[in-house]
Order: C-alpha cells, then structure tokens, then sequence
C-alpha cells in the first residue's frame, strides 16, 4: 500500500507511544534536537513526505532541502516557529494542533497569577535560604473581585476566564472578533479595544498568537493604563509584549510580570539563560516556556498528530490546516 511507503521525520521529542504508533505504517525516522544546517542535512539525506517539529524552527532552507515533503505537522497550537509563506509557496501544509494544550496553558497562567500576587517563588527562595520574612510577604492584593484583563479569548484564553471567574474576579475580555453578546455569554465585560481592556485592571494576562499584527501589541499604551503595581502574565509568545516597555512600566508603575515566553528564549535542549536582563530583574519571574509540558497536554497533541497522519495518508485531507 503507497502509505507503508511514507517516510517521517521527527525533529523533537514526542512521546514513545506516538511514535509506535506511527511505525505501523510510516516508516518513522526519529533524532530529536535536530534543528538549523543539521536538520537540513537530515531532510536531504532522508527525503520525508512528513515533517513533525515541536520547538524546532523550521525555515525556508528546510522546506528547499526536503522535496518529498508535503506536510509539516506542529506538535503545539503556535505556527509562528515554522515559514508558513513558504511552505504554502511550495505546496507544503502546514498543520497544528489547537486545542489541545490549552487547559495546561490555562493552569500555569493561573499559576503565575498567583505566584505574582504572593510570591510564592521569594518566598521558597528565602526559606531555602535560611530566612524567615514573614513581614515582607504580608502584602498581597488578593484575587477576588481584582479585575483581569484577558487578551485574546480563543481556546486558552476562555479556559482562563472560566478559572479566573472560578476565583471571583472581574473579568474584562477583548479579542478580535468579539461583541457585547459574546461577552455576556461568557461571563466577561466587554472592551471595544487593548487599552479599554487593561484601563485600570489589576492584572493583564495575554492569550494571542504571534503573527506580524499582533507583535509589539501589548506594549506602552496598554501597559500605562493598568493600575499602579498590577500584575501581567505572557504564556503566549514572546515578541507580542514589547520587553522594553516592559522594562520602562517596571520602572515608572511597578508593575510585576510572569513570563513563560520571551523574545529571545534559549532552544529547547540549551542549558543556559544568559539574558540577565530579565533574570536578575526582581519583578520578573521566567518559566522555562512549559505551558504546554503536562502529561495530558503531550498525550492529547500526541494523539492529534496521530490523527493528522491518519487522514492525510488514508483521505489525502489535512486537518487545522
Ligand atoms: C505550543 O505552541 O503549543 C507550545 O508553545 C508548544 C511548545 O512547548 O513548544
């Protein structure tokens, strides 16, 4: 059958059980870590028809270098790391898996949240430290009726409100294609814009992917309206909060940030952060981009990409893409 004939390559880590399954009837070549002039020289040598990445960046001398391939699969919900214009150029799909992390999105969100508002990471730190600060940690805001601001409500922006109303805060929600309608539907009070959105809430939280409209989108503007001191939270991308501003609303309103993304992050398999900048800032606390890293969000995009391959092999159709 023209399928047992498929060859695929994985570029990252997926889990075992995917792989297995995808053996059964593709012929899998799997080298995690592979990325840049290494993974060009793998496509080259192995000529996949499926290309299946996770971090790894894919650019245009990838897809030049594979010609076989037809279909780039994204193992997370962003498409911002592969070069969908080209790819679409040469006829290449290029399919993700939304949806399916969006609730391991949602939980670390929430975990900053509250990280920011207590400080729970000082405080582990200073009590590894062999300090006992109770008075320092007395002055937390609270979460109930704070009010939130939460940009972009697409699959893990809502799972966020739903949380975050869990808590009783006051929930105010702006998305590109939003109404009235809609965010009484979802609990939210509704804003016409970014900046009415943030006007005076005690925390931001930002849900966006990153596409050339959307870069820079939280920056100055939204970030001066908040209330002096409030909290902002990006487990979306970097590059869609603008870091120097960031830094400037450090300065002049207090504001304290939990990333999860940055602009420039380390790959995946480096083992250093070098950005002192951020890391040696006080008011900012970086995880290490593992919004998406639980056992249940792996195995439902696991399971996606498995699908993806199944319909693209048996009905020639590809799904999200
Ligand atoms: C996603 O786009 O779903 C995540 O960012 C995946 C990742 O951890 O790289």
């Amino acid at each position: 059958a023209p399928e047992e004939k498929l060859v695929v390559l994985i570029a990252d880590k997926l889990s075992p059980a995917v792989e297995s399954s995808l053996a059964k009837y593709c012929k899998v070549v799997s080298d995690p870590g592979l990325k840049g002039p290494a993974l060009v020289a793998a496509l080259e040598k192995v000529q996949p028809s499926i290309l299946i990445v996770r971090s790894t960046e894919v650019t245009k001398e990838h897809l030049k270098a594979g010609h076989d391939l037809s279909l780039v699969i994204r193992a997370g919900a962003g498409v911002n790391t592969i070069d969908v214009a080209e790819a679409s150029r040469r006829g290449i799909f290029v399919a993700n898996c939304p949806g399916k992390n969006s609730i391991a999105v949602a939980e670390l969100t929430i975990g900053h949240l509250i990280n920011l508002d207590r400080r729970i990471a000082d405080n582990v730190k200073d009590i590894r430290e062999g300090k006992w600060n109770k008075k320092e940690y007395g002055k937390a805001n609270g979460l109930c009726s704070r009010r939130l601001a939460v940009i972009g409500l697409g699959a893990i922006g809502t799972e966020v409100v739903t949380r975050a109303l869990s808590f009783g805060m006051d929930v105010v929600g702006w998305n590109r294609d939003f109404s009235p309608q809609k965010a009484q539907k979802m609990g939210v009070i509704y804003a016409d814009t970014i900046v009415d959105a943030c006007r005076g809430a005690d925390a931001l939280t930002i849900h966006l992917a990153l596409c050339p409209d959307t870069k820079d989108m939280i920056n100055k503007d939204a970030l001066s309206v908040l209330k002096d001191g409030a909290l902002v939270i990006n487990t979306a991308r970097g590059g869609i909060l603008n870091e120097k501003d960031m830094i400037e609303m450090i300065q002049k309103k207090h504001l304290r940030f939990g990333l999860d993304v940055m602009n420039n992050e380390p790959e995946a398999t480096s083992k250093e952060f070098k950005d002192t900048a951020i890391s040696s800032n006080p008011n900012i606390y970086v995880t290490h981009h593992i919004g998406a890293s639980t056992e249940q969000a792996e195995e439902a995009v696991g399971e996606e990409v498995l699908n993806i391959v199944r319909d693209y092999t048996k009905k020639a159709h590809v799904p999200n893409c």
